[in-house]
């Protein structure tokens, strides 16, 4: 199996095989880069464009430390660069393609990220988008592998908004034979689109999703509890309105001790404490949120490793 040459815009249009691969190469590459000072430079003389249109801090730093630590250079670009001044969609990847051999876009639209991925000669990854964070979900699937030695038969609980984390943990989940539940209030359900093509997953791979209204359901016996921002990039003058119909979402002590003896916490970060998550639950010894974070970089090792051959 290859990954050749691929892009990565949704994990729904991965098989499992092609996800877990990803995951057992992260594995890999961070127990050889612990141990060995023999560290493989697959990316030397390669350039890797990482173009961010939302704000970013972990995506951004762990992408350009892992180009860099596989001896590629990575070139950092916003809003004020790339797709700047009206230029269209194909001459600015037309033009990029000829500097870089792979591009990483952080955007709004799907679309966006799709329409570069069909101009382009070269890899795309989906650093994130209103539907979608793959690169995310490859980190925490990697962590949840680390902690439990396993992924097939997990059950992890997603409490709060029905959005790009919730629709990615669907697919994730599904891929690697997890149980998914997404507690959500009505309105914030995850994208039709994202929960069919997770179930069209799930049948090869005996995952069970549910999207539920109770997040004291979801949580009852769950190896995982996962939550997000209420309100995502793009979303922040709904802020308030939405704290106010996400209150009874809240991971507190109460509802995690509702998950399983040796049950985690994660969350995708940043975190706003004291809205979807009390301090309580995120500074405890049940949460694994650095470790996820840090991750994120032995994930896009693995991927950019696999992509760029
Ligand atoms: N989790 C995550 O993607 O963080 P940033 O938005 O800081 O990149
Ligand atoms: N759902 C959040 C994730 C941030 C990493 C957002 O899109 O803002």
């Amino acid at each position: 199996m290859t990954l050749e040459g691929r892009d990565l815009l949704s994990l729904g249009d991965w098989t499992s095989d092609e996800v877990t691969l990803v995951i057992e190469r992260a594995k890999i590459q961070k127990r050889m880069w612990m141990q060995s000072s023999n560290r493989p430079r697959p990316l030397a003389d390669r350039a890797v464009a990482i173009i961010m249109l939302k704000p970013s801090m972990r995506t951004r730093v762990s992408f350009e430390v892992a180009v860099s630590q596989l001896g590629g250079t990575p070139i950092v670009l916003g809003a004020d660069s790339a797709f700047s001044r009206n230029e269209s969609v194909r001459d600015t990847v037309k033009v990029l393609e000829r500097y870089c051999d792979c591009i990483v876009l952080r955007t709004f639209d799907q679309s966006h990220v799709e329409e570069v991925a069909q101009h382009a000669s070269v890899p795309v990854i989906n650093a994130l988008t209103d539907d979608y964070h793959p690169c995310q979900v490859l980190a925490d699937l990697l962590t949840i592998e680390e902690h439990f030695g396993v992924l097939k038969g997990l059950k992890l609980a997603y409490v709060g908004d029905g959005n790009n984390m919730a629709n990615t943990l669907l697919l994730g989940g599904a891929q690697v034979g997890m149980d998914v539940t997404i507690a959500c209030p009505p309105g914030f359900e995850p994208l039709k689109g994202a929960l069919d093509r997770a179930q069209q997953i799930a049948a090869g791979t005996g995952s069970a999703l549910e999207v539920e209204r109770d997040p004291r359901e979801a949580v009852a016996g769950a190896d995982i509890v996962v939550t997000d921002t209420w309100a995502s990039m793009g979303q922040e003058a709904e802020h308030d309105v939405r704290v106010a119909q996400f209150s009874g979402y809240r991971v507190d002590a109460a509802l995690m001790a509702l998950a399983k003896p040796g049950g985690i916490f994660m969350h995708c970060l940043p975190a706003h404490r004291g809205e979807e998550v009390t301090d309580e639950v995120i500074d405890s010894g049940q949460s694994v949120v650095y470790e996820e974070a840090g991750n994120r970089m032995r994930a896009q090792k693995a991927l950019l490793s696999l992509i760029m051959g």
